[in-house]
């Protein structure tokens, strides 16, 4: 029987999800929104391509969580994005009313699912879906780290002049500003990247001018679309998760995970790299962090707990 992928928002990232699934032939695949119309009509849309692109998967849309029943991963872009000038964490607010009104509606239909958050104020919002839901914390995982480091690479890759497939690196903490790209695990060709700035292959400058840019990706995305945020590589990443899960390929990717004592942190949802497979989150893996790394991870958590404490004035019951 083929796999079932709900995907709660039939937004900007949910179409991109959808018509990413459907190319893949990963699954089939149910459009949810509020919009039905909005859900029904990219559905559609998609499904029309598929004697084209010649793929097999159902696509529907809907805006009743009854159609949603029994699914095998669940995405969520459910929610608001930023505007120019607007902060991931302006969005916390509203967005949290969002993620409970889906927790609600996720938590019984289909309570075995493998659930992917993509709203944001990411590391909170996936930690707020998890407590209202109550699913099980290696069920419940949040997509940025993938995108971040994703960027990162393809930064790299352009200033070096190097194919994106020789750079391996990856960007942990939460999803904000205080992310952290992890220049001493950053190999460029199998060669540690300090080795490059050593051989003046690339400046200590253009390198922290490349952090930055990675921190600030997502808004410099926002300013040139003016209306809404990123969606195809957003897209893209949170179907890596969603293959890993199904197809229990036991990637190590970095996602927004749930720690329990792992890099020194209980109770909070953080970027850090996991093994996803067929149980979930099968794994934290705890790399070994650099003094500098691991304060910027550190404050990195921690503007994350601040922010989940003034989610928590907000809805006080989290
Ligand atoms: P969008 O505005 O195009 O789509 C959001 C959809 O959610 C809309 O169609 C809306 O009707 C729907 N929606 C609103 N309330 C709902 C509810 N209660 N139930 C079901 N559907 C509901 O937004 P887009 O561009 O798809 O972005 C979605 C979210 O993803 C935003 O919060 C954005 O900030 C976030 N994002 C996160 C990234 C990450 O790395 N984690 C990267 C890019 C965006
Ligand atoms: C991004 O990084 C806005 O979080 C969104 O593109």
């Amino acid at each position: 029987m083929k796999k079932k992928i709900t995907l709660i928002g039939a937004g900007q990232i949910g179409g991109t999800l959808a018509h990413l699934i459907a190319l893949k032939n990963l699954a089939d695949v149910v459009l949810f929104d509020v919009a039905s119309g909005l859900a029904k009509g990219k559905a559609l849309d998609i499904a029309q391509s598929s004697p084209v692109n010649n793929f097999e998967v159902s696509l529907s849309g809907t805006d009743n969580y009854e159609d949603t029943k029994d699914s095998d991963v669940i995405i969520i872009t459910a929610g608001v994005p930023r505007k120019p000038g607007m902060t991931r964490d302006d969005l916390l607010e509203i967005n949290l009313k969002i993620i409970k009104q889906v927790a609600d509606g996720i938590k019984n239909t289909s309570p075995n699912a493998f659930v992917i958050c993509i709203t944001n104020p990411l590391d909170v919002i996936v930690m707020a879906l998890q407590k209202y839901s109550g699913l099980p914390k290696n069920k419940v995982v949040g997509m940025a780290g993938i995108l971040d480091s994703s960027r990162f690479i393809y930064f790299l890759s352009e200033e070096l002049k190097i194919p994106v497939n020789k750079i391996k690196s990856f960007v942990l903490g939460g999803h904000g500003d205080s992310m952290v790209p992890m220049l001493d695990s950053t190999f460029i060709d199998g060669k540690e990247i300090k080795k490059l700035v050593s051989e003046n292959k690339i400046s200590i400058e253009k390198l922290d001018k490349i952090v930055e840019r990675t921190k600030k990706g997502g808004a410099e995305i926002v300013k040139f679309l003016e209306k809404g945020s990123a969606f195809y590589a957003p897209a893209a990443s949170g179907v890596e998760m969603a293959e890993s899960y199904l197809n229990d390929l036991k990637k190590q990717l970095p996602c927004a995970a749930y720690l329990n004592g792992e890099y020194g942190f209980k109770d909070i949802y953080a970027g850090v790299p996991v093994v996803i497979g067929s149980k979930g989150v099968e794994k934290v893996v705890e790399i070994k962090l650099s003094d500098l790394e691991k304060k910027n991870f550190n404050d990195s958590v921690k503007s994350v707990t601040e922010l989940f404490n003034a989610a928590k004035k907000i809805d006080p019951n989290l």
